[in-house]
């Protein structure tokens, strides 16, 4: 406990953070998933849920996880939608490795196909998908309009954009455990898990320094999407937000 292997989050430049966090997901990625679950309290499957719920797919039959790690969504939005294709991209091939290995198991390598990408620069033609997602993802870009710009670029026009994110905007009476379990026990717990607490301390700060809902839907609003849903999750440990693509033919702004 307590050594910092990583800057705050507030004194790194883009490209330091951009470094941190390929490094963190090249190296904590073994113990990714039984983490997630267990520092989530598995709230973070029940908040995938509520994005699949959402979704809507057309003409394109296709779906773009972004950042999608050991490919979680990719996975559960392939079972829920049988019909469709989906491509899952990240930078840390590790994290695809693990993901690669669940597909196969599920018998879903058909229909899934996962290339190491960076979110800025997407390795798909423009209006390639339906939907584009990025679940806990976003607050570990630190240009995040650019990130939504090129999400919205391969989105067909009236196609659905959304982000899944933890966040810190908790309502009291339950913001300051909230508080003290990111801070404290997260790091604490992510050591016995993983053995060294830095990176959880980094995804600590990351979530405590997320924009808030509202400034995130301005992001969004600002990247050019239209029509931003926000939902609450969890009583604000995580947000959903949806916007769309505009589509001229609908006379969107
Ligand atoms: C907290 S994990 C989330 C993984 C997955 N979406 C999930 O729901 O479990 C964040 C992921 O974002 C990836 N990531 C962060 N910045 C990225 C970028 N600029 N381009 C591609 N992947 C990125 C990391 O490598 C990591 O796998």
């Amino acid at each position: 406990m307590g050594s910092r292997k990583y800057q705050s989050v507030s004194a790194m430049d883009a490209e330091t953070r951009k470094l941190v966090v390929r490094d963190i997901f090249t190296n904590f990625h073994i113990t990714y998933d039984l983490a997630n679950r267990v520092l989530s309290l598995r709230r973070d499957l029940a908040w995938r849920r509520s994005a699949l719920k959402r979704m809507e797919f057309g003409t394109q039959g296709r779906f773009l996880d972004v950042a999608t790690g050991t490919a979680d969504l990719a996975i559960m939005a392939a079972e829920a939608f049988p019909g469709i294709r989906v491509d899952g991209i990240d930078f840390a091939e590790p994290m695809l490795k693990i993901g690669r290995v669940k597909i196969e198991r599920r018998g879903l390598g058909a229909r899934i196909a996962l290339a190491q990408a960076d979110a800025l620069d997407l390795p798909f033609p423009d209006a390639s998908f339906d939907v584009a997602a990025i679940a806990f993802g976003i607050r570990n870009i630190p240009d995040m309009e650019s990130a939504l710009r090129e999400m919205s670029r391969v989105t067909i026009p009236g196609g659905q954009v959304m982000v899944l994110e933890m966040s810190a905007a908790v309502a009291p009476p339950l913001r300051v455990p909230y508080l003290f379990y990111l801070n404290k026990i997260l790091p604490a717990i992510g050591s016995l898990i993983a053995g060294d607490d830095s990176a959880y301390l980094y995804l600590a700060e990351s979530i405590v320094k997320h924009p808030g809902p509202e400034a995130f839907a301005a992001i969004m609003r600002a990247s050019g999407l239209v029509g931003i849903e926000t939902l609450r999750l969890t009583w604000g440990a995580a947000h959903l937000h949806i916007g769309r693509v505009p589509d001229g033919s609908r006379g969107e702004s």
